[in-house]
């Protein structure tokens, strides 16, 4: 059956993984975005309608992150948008053990849409496509949390369980919380990638209020600095945020792909020897 599914963030990392794997399997998706034709802006809710119409189904990708202030009352706006325009079905995107986050599930929950919730660990692709990859590529990375045991996801396979979850009833109403096969630390993290791109690539530990500095000093965005105290303070070593689990093989049938494969095949692409462009 050819559903018509609206990806929010269609060119982000699940995002455009999910396009990819929707249209495989010959589903007619829109992308929501703010440069696609209908435009999807988060912050601009006079957008939301044009991209809901017509489309059976959405992938919801919230930018920057359901903790942010504003997040909340996007949702609920954006989930009444749906259910208006007579949506079937959603899939949140959530993250775990954040308070914020579960506010918005509770949103798409009580919405009346069929709906699965998908709360992910946080994604390998951090470190290649996002705001690792920068320190890395200067060879000097400087983090807080360094004992901190995170069990990342990678993001083709948060993007298969968002699939089969848009495309299968029987994941209606269900909560899954995805992770990798184990726990890695930074200097575990950041060790794999050096070794794997044949760079020295030196860490450092820092506190969060000298990483906060630091970031102002390279005059990043408050509200993204703010995200960052937030991920680093209340999300990277919250109770259960080190607990791994099946559910990526209770949805796909298979293990979860683990950090070591995400490592040689990026290492593969060239991405870690690139020359730099910009620092945070
Ligand atoms: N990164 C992680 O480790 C992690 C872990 C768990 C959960 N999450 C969740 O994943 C979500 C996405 O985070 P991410 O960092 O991975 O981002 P991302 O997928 O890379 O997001 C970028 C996408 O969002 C779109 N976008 C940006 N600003 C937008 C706006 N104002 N309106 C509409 N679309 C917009 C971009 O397209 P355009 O710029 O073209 O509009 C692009 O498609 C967040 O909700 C976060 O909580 C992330």
């Amino acid at each position: 059956m050819t559903n018509n599914i609206l990806v929010i963030g269609g060119t982000g990392k699940t995002g455009r993984r999910v396009v990819e794997r929707l249209k495989l399997r010959n589903q007619k998706v829109r992308i929501g975005t703010r440069g696609n034709d209908p435009a999807f802006d988060w912050n601009n809710p006079s957008t939301y309608a044009n991209a809901l119409r017509g489309m059976d189904k959405a992938y919801i990708v919230y930018y920057p992150d359901l903790a942010v202030p504003g997040a909340k009352e996007a949702i609920q706006t954006l989930v009444e948008a749906a259910k208006y325009e007579g949506l079937e079905k959603v899939v949140l995107l959530s993250g775990k053990g954040e308070r914020e986050a579960a506010l918005c599930e509770q949103i798409v929950m009580r919405s009346g849409i069929e709906y699965t919730i998908v709360r992910s660990s946080w994604f390998m692709q951090n470190f290649s496509e996002s705001f690792f990859l920068d320190p890395i590529l200067a060879g000097y990375v400087a983090l807080p949390q360094t004992k901190a045991q995170v069990p990342y996801v990678h993001a083709d396979d948060i993007a298969e369980v968002v699939v089969e979850s848009l495309l299968n009833e029987v994941h209606n109403g269900q909560i899954y919380e995805l992770t990798g096969p184990r726990t890695w630390t930074f200097p575990e993290v950041i060790d794999a990638i050096a070794k794997a791109s044949g760079r020295e690539i030196k860490f450092s530990s820092t506190s969060l209020e000298e990483y906060m500095e630091m970031l102002q000093k390279l005059e990043v965005p408050e509200d993204y600095i703010w995200l960052i105290n937030y991920l680093f303070s209340q999300v990277i070593a919250a109770p259960g945020n080190n607990v791994v689990t099946g559910d990526i093989e209770k949805v796909l049938g298979r293990k979860p792909r683990d950090f070591n494969e995400y490592v040689k095949e990026t290492a593969k692409t060239g991405v870690w020897n690139q020359t730099i462009t910009q620092t945070i």
